[in-house]
């Protein structure tokens, strides 16, 4: 490969058909999407690669504050927690259900741009149109989240449902780390539906999020995205002036979902002696109870067929998802053997975990409460400059210093390690 060494390629031992539509999904994940494609009407950023996109790679986390996002809520009319409690005394307690995300406005996202004043699109007279540019004024809970890198996702998306569960169930008994899975609705019987991507374990499955991210930040509705988070306050003038719904039949999002599954994890450093012992100590302190160092993935894994409409694929059975029949011209999913029975070191359990005031934003999502967040998948951190949910942490040891909640006895023994140890310790996580 091109990149030898270097992340941003496809896994090894792909098929000559799927490095063809590896490529093809490459290329729609770079794109810049128009106004004909179905733009906005309110966007942050008109490609992938713009927010995810390293030095020179594609799927690499930058560090431009651009690619960062904010998440808004205020606390519901008939909140549980009256007005008068400060808002950052129910950071730690509030659910889904407690928050007003401002949708009538046009959130939870804050968009930067419209294409009514970047991409030049002209409203007729008398036609406004007023997007939620800032955080609102009123907004009580703001979440920052900072792009992360999007190597190695289709491991993470072929760890079954029953396997977080049992890994919660692990972690339940005394002295485990006590990670909940996150529990979504799954929106057809081909998706699973225990969340595992976004840094509250959000979505359940890669298409989903890949979804979420080309509506929400792009503006391109698509069959699993119907409404751009702007959509309800989009006039009926500038409606008219708008490609039809959804913009995308579903054919980008099925290519971009099959381009993210092939792309390979991370290459790891060679570990020194002193990165090999800091890996014990990784053990011995305990961030390996939630850094969960290995996961197998199944013995056979199937990916939606990019080549199948994505309508027919989402209408079929449970059945259809684990099997890919040669009788049939265009099947629903195709087996990938390249990501069949292998060890995935993304240094996660995919799991929910409270880390404690510190770090809690009090927003809400999915089936994650205000403090709480999906350990973070560790592979790929020498390529990151800032740490954490929201880029916070400059530097490693900031990361760990932040961590609280669950995680605060292992951030202690962190604490307690002489300056030997700690640099050892870092020198692991910096070959990874
Ligand atoms: C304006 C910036 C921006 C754009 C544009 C954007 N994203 Fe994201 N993306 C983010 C941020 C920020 C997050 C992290 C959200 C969180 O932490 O909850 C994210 C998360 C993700 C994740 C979840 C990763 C994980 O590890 O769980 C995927 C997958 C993803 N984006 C794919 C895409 C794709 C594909 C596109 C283009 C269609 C895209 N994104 C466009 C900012 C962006
Ligand atoms: C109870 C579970 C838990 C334990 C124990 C734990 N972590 Fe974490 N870790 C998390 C979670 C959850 C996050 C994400 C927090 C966020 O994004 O705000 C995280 C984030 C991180 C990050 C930032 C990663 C990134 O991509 O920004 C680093 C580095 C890290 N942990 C290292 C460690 C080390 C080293 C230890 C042991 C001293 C440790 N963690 C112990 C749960 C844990």
């Amino acid at each position: 490969m091109a990149n030898e060494g270097l992340p941003g390629g496809p896994l090894p031992g792909l098929t000559r058909w799927q490095q063809l539509r590896f490529e093809e999904g490459r290329l729609l994940f770079e794109n810049e999407f128009a106004l004909a494609d179905g733009l906005g009407p309110a966007y942050n950023a008109k490609s992938c690669k713009t927010c995810h996109g390293g030095k020179g790679t594609s799927g690499g986390a930058g560090f431009s504050p651009l690619q960062t996002i904010d998440l808004v809520a205020k606390r519901q009319p008939k909140s549980r927690f009256p007005a008068t409690q400060k808002a950052s005394d129910i950071f730690s307690k509030t659910e889904a259900a407690d928050l007003d995300y401002f949708l009538k406005s046009g959130g939870p996202v804050v968009l930067r741009n419209s294409i009514t004043d970047d991409a030049g699109l002209k409203l007729p007279p008398g036609c406004k149109y007023e997007s939620l540019k800032a955080k609102p004024s009123d907004a009580e809970f703001v979440s920052k989240r900072y792009a992360p890198q999007l190597y190695g996702l289709g491991f993470i998306n072929s760890i079954s449902d029953g396997a977080l569960s049992y890994w919660q169930n692990r972690q339940a008994q005394p002295g485990g780390a006590g990670g909940k899975t996150a529990q979504l609705k799954a929106v057809s019987a081909v998706l699973q539906s225990t969340g595992r991507f976004g840094s509250k374990a959000q979505e359940a499955t890669l298409i989903q999020y890949i979804a979420r991210d080309l509506c929400g930040q792009i503006g391109i509705t698509n069959p699993l995205n119907k409404g751009n988070s702007a959509s309800s306050v989009i006039p009926d003038c500038l409606k008219n002036l708008l490609p039809a719904d959804p913009n995308d039949d579903g054919s980008k999002l099925s290519k971009i979902n099959f381009y993210l599954s092939l792309l390979a994890p991370p290459p790891r450093a060679v570990m020194s002696p002193a990165a090999r012992r800091g890996e014990q100590r990784f053990q011995t302190i305990g961030c390996a109870s939630c850094h969960m160092p290995a996961m197998q993935t199944p013995e056979k894994v199937y990916l939606i067929n990019p080549d199948c409409p994505l309508s027919e694929v989402l209408s079929g059975t449970a059945e259809d998802a684990r099997s890919s029949s040669l009788a049939d011209e265009k099947p629903k999913f195709v087996e990938v053997k390249a990501l069949e029975d292998k060890q995935m070191q993304a240094y996660s359990d995919l799991l929910l975990h409270d880390l404690g005031p510190g770090l809690a934003d009090g927003y809400a999502e999915g089936a994650a409460g205000g403090s709480q967040w999906r350990s973070a998948p560790l592979w790929g951190l020498r390529y990151r400059r800032y740490y954490l949910h929201d880029g916070r942490a400059a530097s490693l040891s900031a990361a760990i210093r932040l961590h609280g909640g669950q995680a605060a006895a292992s951030a202690k023994a962190f604490a307690a390690l002489s300056e030997v140890e700690k640099r050892e310790l870092l020198a692991f996580l910096e070959s990874l």
